[in-house]
């Protein structure tokens, strides 16, 4: 089996982080979203990957992930341009593929569980594709899944405002050939995609057998801000401590926490876990639960929880910062010396401040 990971797309609800950089390479718990698709690849048994690349600076996706051997490997890179739907992406795998049964995974998506169990069986079997679903509480904002009594899908419908159940389709999906020609057939949808629910629809009106997996662990679609740090939050959940860089004196840390080289606690400091802090860091504050900080950053009489740091950032802020997402060099600083006095801002589009 092969594996096809998505990367295109605009990420326009992650602006302004997608400014600088595909959505795929927002670190969760200081890991880019799209190692942990290629991980559970990898942990799958699936090593031959072709990464689909859009037009949003796919040079970054490159190099980050190199030629996968860092991952244990192969990549393959294809241009898919201009994003014209899910569909169009998987269309551009085709070459790729060769003829072989292969994994779709969307690579901002992530998954407590990995898919091994979901990929196990599906090359030898009857179906032309099966679908990783999961109850969500509001089906309407994914693809939803309408199933028999064995558990085969017999109606998808994308985005519905009345969805025939609360079974959403998480964005990995397993194929044969077959669904190439179905992807020729469709139409673009009232959005202007290609759709791979409608693709998908295509296989089961032309008497393909699609089945289904209920997946039980956590999964995160990580499109906007807050579903980042949720998945944040729910990675962190299962980490385990390991501590390389110094701690002073009268540092207290609770609960599981990542520490990495070269970075300095400072004395007086609590860090509360689980959390993790990068390397070459300076930390003098408070860090509570569910908080990732990246490589080179200064907290500086500070306290932050629940939040990203994605790295290369100062922050001196005398209240406490939570629920925040904050992308490279950024800077926060409270500074109490300098006139007029007032909040002064320099952000990007879409920017959200609560103070
Ligand atoms: C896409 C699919 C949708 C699926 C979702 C999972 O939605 O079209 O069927 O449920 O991914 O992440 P999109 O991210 O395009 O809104």
């Amino acid at each position: 089996m092969k594996g096809v990971i998505l990367s295109g797309g605009h990420g326009t609800r992650l602006r302004p982080l997608t400014h600088t950089g595909p959505k795929q390479l927002i670190p969760i718990a200081n890991k880019p979203v799209i190692y942990y698709a290629i991980e559970d690849l990898r942990d799958a048994g699936i090593t031959d990957i072709g990464i689909i690349l859009g037009t949003n600076m796919p040079n970054k996706i490159k190099d980050a992930l190199g030629d996968g051997s860092k991952f244990g490997v192969k990549i393959t890179y294809i241009m898919q341009g201009e994003p014209k739907g899910l569909a169009h992406a998987a269309a551009t795998a085709k070459d790729f593929v060769d003829g072989d049964s292969f994994v779709m995974y969307l690579g901002d998506n992530i998954l407590k569980s990995g898919i091994e169990e979901f990929v196990k069986g599906f090359d030898e079997s009857k179906f032309a594709s099966r679908l990783l679903l999961q109850e969500v509480p509001d089906p309407r904002q994914f693809g939803v899944a309408e199933l028999n009594d064995n558990g085969e899908i017999i109606n998808l419908v994308e985005k519905p405002e009345h969805p025939k159940s609360n079974l959403a389709l998480v964005g990995i999906y397993l194929f044969k050939n077959e669904i190439f020609d179905a992807i020729d057939k469709i139409k673009p949808s009232w959005r202007n995609e290609l759709e791979i629910t409608d693709a998908i629809q295509k296989l089961i009106d032309e008497g393909y057998d699609v089945d289904s997996f209920v997946v039980e662990g956590w999964w995160k679609d990580t499109g906007k801000p807050e579903d980042v740090l949720d998945a944040n939050q729910l990675i962190l959940e299962s980490i385990q401590t390991d501590i390389k860089g110094t701690i002073e004196d009268d540092v207290k840390i609770k609960g599981r926490v990542i520490i990495g080289e070269d970075t300095i606690i400072k004395s007086g400091s609590v860090i509360k876990g689980p959390a993790i802090i990068g390397k070459n860091c300076e930390i003098k504050g408070y860090v509570g639960p569910y908080t990732s900080i990246g490589d080179n950053t200064k907290l500086i009489e500070s306290e932050i929880d629940s939040s990203i740091i994605i790295g290369n950032s100062i922050i001196q802020s005398d209240k406490r910062i939570t629920e925040s997402l904050l992308g490279q060099n950024s800077k926060i600083i409270s500074d109490k010396t300098t006139y007029p006095k007032g909040r002064s801002f320099v952000i990007g589009e879409n920017s959200i401040i609560n103070l």
